[in-house]
């Protein structure tokens, strides 16, 4: 049976009820504040005055009403990594999606976290803003009556780690648009502050649930707490096999859960989280607080992993999806054998960082991706001519020099495509795609040959939106195209991202029926030569 035939199979089962989904309403004000993360005062990205951001809660299906006031003195989105906004690329909050909030304007993203749950985080993305703040948690809890693998923790925690600097994101961005690379990171950042600044406050004997989720700019990170083990049960929307580890990677983009039984004698432990591969090891601690504890912390910290690659390599390969777990949906993966869909397409990308007329730049498949005067999902939409063509980035890597375009690559819809990430360099890469959750069906170190498919999991593999790719190594995803749209697969190291390592994957049908894709949103902004179409028509 083909592909399509079981997922149409499956839905037509699934579908039972179809109340009106919750709304859920937020009005968020963008501002400039100081912040002192690492203890010298810089200008911080605030939302409500908060940084990082407020928490977005809600459960599977629900839309969210988030009206977005920029009061800062520069153009500013938000993008929601890991929603996947089916049907709706227009609300994704990228450059190539939706038109800039002006300055002393606002605008309202109208999302549905549709058949999603998990842990996620939104972010600003244009302008090297990520570096001043700007992002929050989302967590999409499972619907009252799916059933979830654990019971219910006593407390669920959102612990948002990164890397940070010191500088302002002007400076910064300023250093690269003057065509250098950034120097190295200054300090990690728990919740937003360095050393002891965050205290979790925990009761003995009780299990919470911690949602981890890097959203820094370049850094693998360790995640680890003193005395105590972590049970992985959820990553970016995948209920995972329960295994238990004493350290986590998280690398770049990427969100985990885990839960931690506080089965220790009652004092205080330290939360710590250090970068991974780097020639100087930068950490962060905060602290476990036992509310019957009577003593602070104390040393030495719990050591990292080795800086082994294949430490961390046989980490990833160790985490799986529960087959018997439920999703958004009971039991769903019961019906989904990725692994029987023959592939319809491969496409290889290899990124590379290199210079263009004496300035740096970052590639995929020698292209590095240079913006319009349009976002390429209006121009798609009103039929613009000459702001991009599908096929400006090659499907296969070329070995050529870099060179700037405006890189869109055709996909069909409802295919079935096998894409493997090639690292020829010797730094950590982290690549996520938008509208999508992928299968990592396999990673290895050398080069990737048809015959790297021998070792691939077809089974159990996680389903996600963020993957790694070691260095000088190869990592292999499988995506179902089900989500019509303009979509952004980027790095996620964001220097790299900012300076051109990304490109737009347009996932294509002829079709004009809102089964496969809904019209623009009647708010949506206009801007470039979209600027004076309508929206809706007379
Ligand atoms: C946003 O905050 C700024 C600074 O506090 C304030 O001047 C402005 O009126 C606020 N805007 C909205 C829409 O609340
Ligand atoms: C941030 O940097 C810019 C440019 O260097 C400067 O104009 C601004 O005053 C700085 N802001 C703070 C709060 O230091
Ligand atoms: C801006 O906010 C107002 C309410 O404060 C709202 O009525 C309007 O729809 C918003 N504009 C957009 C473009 O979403
Ligand atoms: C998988 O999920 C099932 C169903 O909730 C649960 O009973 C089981 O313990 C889980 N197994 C593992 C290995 O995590
Ligand atoms: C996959 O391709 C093989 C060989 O072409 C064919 O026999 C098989 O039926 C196909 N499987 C599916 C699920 O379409």
């Amino acid at each position: 049976m083909l592909f399509w035939e079981l997922c149409v199979g499956f839905l037509t089962l699934a579908i039972v009820a179809t109340a009106e989904n919750p709304y859920r309403f937020f009005e968020w004000n963008v501002t400039y504040g100081d912040i002192y993360p690492l203890g010298v005062r810089q200008q911080g990205i605030l939302i409500n005055g908060q940084f990082p951001g407020p928490n977005i809660y809600s459960v599977t299906n629900d839309n969210l009403i988030i009206n977005v006031h920029n009061s800062l003195s520069e153009p500013f989105l938000l993008s929601w990594n890991g929603i996947q906004q089916r049907r709706n690329s227009f609300e994704d909050g990228v450059y190539g999606t939706t038109c800039p909030i002006p300055p002393g304007k606002n605008f309202t993203y109208i999302l549905q976290v549709k058949d999603q749950i998990g842990s996620f985080y939104y972010f600003p993305s244009l302008a090297f803003h990520k570096a001043a703040g700007g992002f929050g948690g989302i967590r999409i809890l499972s619907r009252p009556q799916i059933p979830v693998p654990f019971p219910p923790p006593a407390d669920d925690f959102t612990v948002l780690i990164g890397d940070w600097y010191k500088t302002n994101h002007t400076k910064l961005r300023a250093i690269l648009d003057r065509g250098h690379k950034l120097p190295s990171p200054d300090g990690i950042l728990i919740n937003g502050r360095g050393a002891n600044g965050i205290t979790f406050t925990v009761d003995q004997g009780k299990t919470y649930r911690f949602r981890i989720s890097n959203v820094g700019l370049e850094n693998s990170l360790n995640f680890r707490i003193q005395g105590h083990k972590m049970k992985l049960v959820e990553v970016e929307g995948t209920h995972t096999v329960q295994t238990t580890y004493s350290s986590l990677d998280v690398h770049v983009g990427q969100s985990y859960s885990v839960l931690v039984t506080m089965d220790q004698p009652a004092q205080d432990f330290f939360i710590v989280v250090s970068s991974r591969f780097t020639t100087k090891v930068l950490t962060a601690t905060a602290i476990l607080h036992y509310r019957n504890s009577k003593s602070k912390p104390t040393g030495p910290l719990p050591g990292g992993p080795t800086n082994q690659i294949d430490w961390s390599l046989k980490q990833a390969r160790s985490i799986r999806t529960n087959l018997t777990a439920s999703g958004p949906r009971p039991n769903p993966q019961g019906s989904y054998h990725y692994g029987l869909i023959n592939i319809t397409k491969t496409i290889r990308l290899q990124s590379s960082a290199g210079q263009v007329n004496g300035k740096q730049r970052y590639a995929v498949n020698s292209v590095s991706f240079k913006p319009a005067d349009t976002p390429l999902k209006l121009a798609d939409y009103y039929k613009i001519d000459g702001v991009f063509r599908v096929g400006s980035i090659p499907e296969q890597p070329t070995g050529g020099n870099i060179y700037l375009d405006t890189s869109v690559m055709g996909a069909d819809y409802r295919t079935f495509i096998e894409i493997v990430f090639e690292n020829k360099e010797n730094i950590v890469q982290s690549w996520h795609l938008d509208g999508y959750a992928f299968w990592v069906v396999g990673m290895d170190g050398g080069k990737w040959t048809p015959a790297s498919r021998t070792q691939y999991n077809l089974r159990d593999a996680v389903s996600r939106s963020t993957t790694q790719v070691y260095p000088k190594s190869w990592t292999a995803i499988y995506i179902a195209l089900d989500n019509v749209g303009m979509w952004n697969l980027r790095t996620e190291y964001w220097a790299r991202q900012y300076l051109g390592q990304q490109f737009y994957l347009r996932v294509y049908t002829t079709s004009q029926s809102v089964r496969d894709e809904y019209p623009i949103p009647k708010n949506a902004l206009l801007c470039g030569r979209a600027k004076g179409r309508r929206t809706r028509p007379v």
